[in-house]
């Protein structure tokens, strides 16, 4: 199998219009929580639809380092057993690669009393704390104290605690994601109720919640605001089923946006259309034809796309993750878009590369001006994170002539094989070393 060099670029012949089937993989933030979930019990927990991407290869180096054992039976698929943990620690160099790695920390604490996490530090899509998930933890009766520049948390093991975490109200000030989902693997092993607070309700959440439920947990709520857990002593594994991921959603919503801008014509297999809604709605609103099925989610583009206007929100509001995408579709839109960014700061590093193909953005704080219908061409870009990454893949099969997207490696975080499906698709694409 080819192992992706670091410094692997995509060359786009461009334009090209999309069509075709594209098979969406497991979501990878819905499978970074199921791998964490599984430190949880000393049975096994069988996984499938687990996607093939560089951000799941780094959780499941983390975890195997600290004594978990995987097998995987088929591609996808993923027997784990944290039977023997010899280690309570996540390291600096794979927190600092990847954030998600802060999942551990709440199955650690709980059914060890103990953990040690690195604290993530910058990322290229703006400060990104992690204060929520330690403030929730404290309120569960947990002592954490960042030495040298690493979170150790841990839970007395005399007293009234007994090394267990203690039930509580947590309020999140504003919903987080892995926050939620850090409590939510806490809280299942925790003396009492948890009850959750403005918590998050992205379709992730709710995957977890499922996987959870199947190992024992008793859990309430989810893809509501609030979630109620009540701990139990043990959980067991899952035993004779196995928890097959949710579709990606972004990742679907990616090959969608491409068949809206280029005039195509794409069915995202297996997509779920009711996560993709708010998504959805917005392309329905840019003049594409939108199906939704138990096939998945097909989407037709017109010959010229409308100008619209987005704000990203939790959901069910418009994905922060598909924010640099529909910047790339609506270059290719005829009128004015404005987009909003709420979720991150920093996170429109992509809009000076689309310039460089000839896009007109302008950014002024968190809100963005995209005037079209511009005309790209092809030119050599950096991607700098995930989704920028994909944003500028989009803009280069609408552009003329060669586009260049260095960096692949941030896409392949979390894009399973993209060049394979975007050739389906009829795109000319391919993956060069450096
Ligand atoms: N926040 C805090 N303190 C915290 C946690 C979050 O201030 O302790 C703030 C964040 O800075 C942000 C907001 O709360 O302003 C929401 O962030 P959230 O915690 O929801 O983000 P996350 O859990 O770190 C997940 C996804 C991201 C996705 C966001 C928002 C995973 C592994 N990651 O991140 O996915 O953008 O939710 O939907 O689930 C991606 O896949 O490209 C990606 C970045």
């Amino acid at each position: 199998m080819y192992t992706p060099l670091a410094l692997d670029a995509f060359i786009i012949e461009g334009p090209c219009r999309l069509s075709g089937i594209a098979g969406i993989s497991g979501a990878k933030n819905a499978a970074l929580p199921a791998l964490a979930a599984s430190l949880l019990t000393s049975d096994q927990v069988s996984l499938g639809n687990i996607p093939h991407v560089a951000d799941i290869k780094t959780m499941k180096q983390l975890i195997t380092g600290m004594g978990v054992s995987i097998q995987e039976a088929a591609p996808g698929q993923a027997s784990l057993s944290a039977h023997h943990i010899t280690s309570t620690e996540a390291g600096y160099d794979t927190v600092r690669t990847m954030r998600a790695s802060i999942l551990v920390l709440g199955p650690l604490l709980s059914r060890f009393g103990e953990a040690w996490v690195s604290l993530p530090g910058g990322c290229a899509i703006g400060v990104r704390p992690v204060d929520l998930h330690i403030k929730a933890f404290e309120a569960m009766g947990a002592r954490i104290a960042v030495e040298k520049g690493y979170i150790h948390a841990h839970v007395s093991r005399i007293g009234p605690q007994a090394g267990r975490l203690q039930g509580t109200t947590i309020t999140f000030p504003n919903p987080t994601v892995t926050g939620t989902e850090n409590v939510m693997l806490a809280a299942t092993l925790a003396r009492g109720k948890t009850r959750i607070e403005n918590a998050a309700r992205e379709p992730e959440v709710a995957d977890l919640a499922v996987l959870l439920r199947s190992m024992g947990a008793a859990i309430l709520g989810e893809g509501t605001s609030t979630i109620e857990i009540e701990g139990v002593d043990t959980l067991r594994g899952t035993g004779a089923s196995r928890h097959d991921v949710i579709a990606d959603r972004i990742e679907a919503g990616t090959y969608l946006a491409a068949a809206a801008m280029t005039g195509g014509d794409v069915l995202a297999a297996r997509a779920r259309g009711n996560d993709l809604e708010p998504f959805l709605a917005v392309l329905r609103k840019a003049g594409a034809e939108v199906d939704v099925s138990d096939a998945g989610v097909r989407v037709r583009g017109p010959k010229t796309l409308e100008a619209c206007n987005i704000e990203t929100a939790p959901h069910p509001g418009f994905p922060t993750d598909l924010q640099a995408q529909f910047m790339a579709l609506a270059t290719q839109a005829r009128g004015t878009s404005h987009i909003t960014e709420t979720i991150f700061e920093n996170r429109y590093l992509h809009a000076i590369e689309l310039a460089r193909l000839g896009a007109d953005i302008s950014i002024e704080g968190p809100r963005a001006t995209v005037r079209g219908p511009r005309k790209l061409q092809g030119a050599p870009v950096t991607a700098s994170d995930l989704r920028a990454s994909a944003a500028l893949v989009l803009a280069g099969l609408a552009a003329e002539g060669e586009t260049r997207v260095r960096r692949i490696y941030h896409l392949d975080r979390g894009y399973s094989e993209m060049e394979k499906k975007l050739q389906a698709l009829g795109a000319k694409v391919r993956r060069v070393p450096g």
